[in-house]
């Protein structure tokens, strides 16, 4: 049978302590949060305001969530997966700007509401659930996967110098979170023909990387004037990033190797 390590002392201390944390005087936030249910098409979306005491929620924007849909509206709707900034799924407007709920810490500052919307500019399922169709669909276009005529020998994998991977570094990472794409104003305007940042980033990654051998069909579908062409470099793409990458700068290396062909 398992056995407690704790002495009755130190488990007295454990028992204080708890004891405090529940005295403490309560923390109430306020969130503010977009609604709307296709089941009830009739009724226009609305923000809905839900409570929470800080001294009893975790530190980030998805555990005030989370509590709110366990303990006060079950019907409150929002993806996520991984709750570490690897999934991309609880990707959603906080405080005005796009970026993952797992990731961003709560404001302490119990006098301000938080305002949630889900990301701007593209059709809603339900509540913070966006829409992502049309996104993945522009996602597998640009065939992000390894393409080769020849293989390797001895049938083994396609080897890469250390200097070439290197070169893959800020691209990789990318989770496809969709934050930067619904954060540009170019895609706002022109999302069913301009391929959006973060799906011209992967472009990118394909692109430069030394075992890809479709390099020239991969530069001719970006060769027209709305895929690839409509970045302005306003830059709200970098700004937004969770994961701090620089989807404008890859747009930009793009530009140049389609000018210098
Ligand atoms: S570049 Fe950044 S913001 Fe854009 S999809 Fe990738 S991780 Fe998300
Ligand atoms: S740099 Fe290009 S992709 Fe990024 S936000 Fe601006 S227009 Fe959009
Ligand atoms: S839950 Fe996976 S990125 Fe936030």
């Amino acid at each position: 049978m398992f056995k407690s390590i704790l002495r009755p002392r130190a488990l007295n201390c454990v028992r204080t302590l708890a004891t405090a944390a529940e005295e403490k005087a309560p923390r109430v936030k306020k969130f503010q949060i977009y609604r709307w249910n296709p089941d009830t098409p009739e009724v226009q979306p609305k923000m809905q305001t839900y409570e929470i005491d800080l001294n009893k929620c975790g530190p980030m924007v998805l555990d005030a969530l989370l509590k709110i849909k366990n303990e006060q509206d079950a019907t409150l709707t929002l993806r996520r997966s991984c709750r570490e900034g690897i999934c991309g799924s609880c990707a959603m407007n906080i405080g005005g700007r796009n970026t993952l709920a797992c990731l961003c810490r709560i404001d302490q500052d119990t006098t301000k509401e938080t305002k949630v919307y889900p990301l701007p500019h593209m059709f809603v399922v339900r509540d913070l659930v966006p829409d992502l169709t049309h996104f993945y669909k522009q996602y597998k276009s640009i065939q992000p996967y390894l393409q080769r005529d020849t293989h390797p020998a001895d049938g083994r994998e396609n080897l890469q110098s250390i200097e070439d991977r290197a070169k893959l570094d800020g691209l990789y990472e990318c989770i496809l979170c969709a934050c930067c794409s619904t954060s540009c104003p170019s895609y706002w305007w022109n999302q069913q023909q301009y391929l959006g940042p973060a799906v011209l980033m992967q472009a990118y990654r394909w692109l430069i990387d030394s075992r890809d051998q479709a390099t020239a069909e991969r530069k001719a579908m970006l060769q027209n004037s709305m895929s690839l062409y409509r970045c302005h470099t306003i830059m709200n793409c970098a700004r937004t990033c969770p994961k701090g990458l620089n989807p404008g700068k890859a747009i930009a290396e793009i530009k140049k190797q389609l000018a210098f062909d």
